[in-house]
């Protein structure tokens, strides 16, 4: 893929799924990566993977929620590799169970993880990205972030604000003519291990909730990796990820808030 050689490219989240996809695509396309995780064995394959390629790495243990250490971090990068370019801030955690049952602190480790994480990713690495003369801001949303189920309140509200955040960084940007592109994501159903990963309310059967994504996630993260360098490339503002995704969004604008009563039936099943 054209467009990385040279380029600087930071990633959250690398040790698994799209973030581990991501990072071997930009390795390969002939970019610098500075990958992250709190799973350091998870990290450490992607690095291993990374190496073989011949592309440089520098992988870190980073907790996306802890804004100090992730502001020395990107302090750290820069310094190691002299400039940034991109940054995906591509960590993320899922969260099922209805907003009755659901405990505050709950709907606040979502938050601070999928939400905090990014606008920490975002702010630590903006004055690099500007200083670069050629930088890119990715930011990884969902589908959930364009349309709300039951079930997924936190996980809806991480997200829908991970796009609002974005929406907005894209146009400041052009507006205060900086050198720095943005662009939000929206993965439809990945085959990745977030639903295994993911946490439940008391009561819900985690694995039965794992195994019903697992059938219906329709994408590959090599595919996803290779859709979302290509937005990247073209600057798209929005990129949706799968068909699911691009079928889901049409049903959303078409319908507007009708979507809910017409999804009801699917989600019933969910
Ligand atoms: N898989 C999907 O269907 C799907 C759909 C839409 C959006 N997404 C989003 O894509 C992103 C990547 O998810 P994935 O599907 O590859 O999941 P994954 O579970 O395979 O990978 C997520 C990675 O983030 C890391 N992580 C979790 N908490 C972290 C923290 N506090 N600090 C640093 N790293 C942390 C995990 O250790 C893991 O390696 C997430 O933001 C997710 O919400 C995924």
């Amino acid at each position: 893929m054209q467009g990385f050689a040279g380029k600087v490219a930071v990633l959250t989240g690398a040790g698994s799924g799209i973030g581990q996809a991501l990072a071997v695509e930009l390795g390969r396309s002939g970019a610098s990566v500075a990958i992250s995780d709190v799973d350091t064995e998870g990290l450490a394959l992607t690095e291993e993977r990374l190496k073989a390629i011949g592309a440089p790495v520098k992988a870190n243990r980073l907790d996306v929620t802890e804004r100090e250490a992730f502001q020395a971090y990107a302090d750290a990068v820069k310094e190691h590799f002299g400039k940034v370019n991109q940054v995906y801030n591509n960590a993320g955690i899922a969260y099922s169970g209805d907003v009755e049952v659901t405990q505050f602190k709950d709907i606040e480790r979502v938050m601070d993880v999928d939400f905090w994480g990014v606008v920490n990713g975002t702010k630590v690495f903006l004055p690099h990205l500007i200083e670069s003369g050629d930088g890119h801001v990715v930011n990884i949303s969902s589908v959930f972030g364009l349309f709300s189920v039951p079930g997924q309140a936190a996980y809806n509200s991480a997200k829908f604000a991970v796009r609002g955040f974005t929406e907005a960084l894209r146009q400041e940007m052009i507006r205060a003519k900086h050198p720095v592109k943005v662009t939000t994501v929206h993965p439809g159903g990945i085959q990745t291990a977030i639903a295994r990963n993911a946490t439940v309310a008391e009561g819900l059967d985690q694995a039965a909730l794992a195994q019903s994504f697992d059938t219906l996630a329709m994408t590959p993260p090599e595919k996803a990796a290779r859709i979302i360098l290509d937005g990247v490339r073209r600057n798209r503002a929005r990129v949706l990820v799968g068909p699911d995704a691009k079928i889901l969004d049409l049903i959303v604008r078409i319908t507007g808030s009708g979507y809910q009563r017409l999804l009801r039936p699917i989600m019933g099943r969910l």
